[in-house]
């Protein structure tokens, strides 16, 4: 009979958390045992997992005995405090959130850019930035050929990117203003609902939010290619899942649309839905719930002789969290 694995989850309640369970449902990954870890508001509840009900346990320093891989997404402060712990007991991380990505030790991985830097590790592997992800699975393959110079993009992303109080702050905010009650925010600071807000993590002081400067520098990061230039404006709008990107890139060697699109058609982890003709392209609600980044509008540039537009969407939760991670935990198993 093949290993099986024993899982913990660190922040298994939350948006993320919960769809960990469901990609490793779905892609029936070897677990022999699932150990969900939350907070202590959470302790004692029941999960469900492959039709049975599991205990949360509360995350300490002594969660991790046993473990053999955690997948922690309760947060870069949880992981700074408690990943070390899970280590030194033994485990491998795959870490969601942003507390190690740009440790020069830890390999920041999406399978389809670097899968190769995954037996790196010392003990951590970071997932990058969900943006990141959405953003560069398609365009690795344009960068493999034609060489990525300049990205330009601009982000339009869902509310369970901040969380699952985001999600009921959406919706609380849609009853109140269909019955007309005042309008109250406490997770955004302003009105998300028929709003759309300039400004995702914190401001830096170039101008730019950390989430912006994420984009630049797990790009670099990942394509082992600090030349690379990237400008993002990150955006939050009024979509429950899945992350939208206007981008525009330059390239050292020209390529048509028509290349673009041929080379996104064989691409891992990507669908072209490209046919504005009959309306087809790239839309948050059609990328919810599945894996796939989907490209379209995909166009020359009429402003730059070797500029290319496109526009992409991908399921925030799942590529750009919760599947991305498992996906590491395959190779991981598979080894080299
Ligand atoms: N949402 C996304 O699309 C996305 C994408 C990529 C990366 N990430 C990253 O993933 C992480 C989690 O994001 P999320 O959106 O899933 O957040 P979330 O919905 O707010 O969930 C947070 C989880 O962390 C747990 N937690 C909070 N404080 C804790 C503590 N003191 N001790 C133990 N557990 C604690 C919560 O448990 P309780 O239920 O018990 O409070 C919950 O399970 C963040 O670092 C985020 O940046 C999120």
């Amino acid at each position: 009979m093949p290993k099986q694995y024993r899982i913990g989850i660190m922040g298994a309640t939350g948006a993320v958390g919960s769809i960990m369970l469901r990609i490793l449902e779905e892609r029936d990954f070897p677990v022999a045992e699932l150990r969900p870890l939350a907070s202590v508001r959470s302790a004692g509840k029941l999960l469900k997992f492959r039709g049975e009900e599991v205990k949360i346990r509360e995350l300490t320093e002594d969660s991790f005995k046993g473990l053999d891989i955690v997948l922690a997404s309760a947060g870069a402060s949880i992981s700074k405090k408690y990943v070390p712990h899970a280590v030194e007991a033994g485990a491998t991380v795959i870490d969601n959130t942003s507390a190690f990505r740009m440790e020069p030790g830890v390999p920041l991985v999406i399978p389809e850019v670097n899968a190769e830097d995954i037996f790196k590790h010392k003990g951590i592997i970071a997932n990058p930035n969900c943006s990141t992800i959405i953003m560069l699975v398609p365009l690795k393959p344009l960068h493999d050929v034609a060489r990525i110079q300049r990205i330009v993009v601009s982000t339009y992303q869902a509310v369970s990117g901040t969380g699952s109080q985001a999600i009921t702050e959406l919706e609380d905010q849609v009853k109140q203003f269909v019955s007309g009650e005042p309008i109250k925010h406490e997770v955004y600071p302003y009105q998300i609902a028929f709003n759309v807000l300039p400004h995702i993590d914190t401001f830096q002081d170039n101008g730019y939010t950390r989430e912006e400067m994420k984009m630049l520098n797990e790009t670099r990061k990942m394509l082992h290619d600090d030349s690379i230039q990237v400008s993002a404006t990150a955006i939050r709008v009024p979509v429950f899942t899945s992350h939208s990107e206007s981008l525009q890139i330059e390239t050292e060697k020209k390529l048509t649309a028509q290349q673009a699109r041929e080379l996104l058609e064989s691409a891992p982890g990507v669908k072209v839905v490209d046919d504005p003709a009959n309306l087809k392209y790239p839309m948050p609600l059609d990328t919810s719930g599945q894996d796939l980044v989907f490209a379209g509008r995909i166009r020359e540039d009429i402003s730059h002789a070797h500029g290319l537009a496109l526009w992409v969407a991908g399921d925030q939760l799942r590529k750009g969290a919760a599947t991305n991670a498992v996906q590491i935990a395959e190779i991981l198993i598979r080894g080299k």
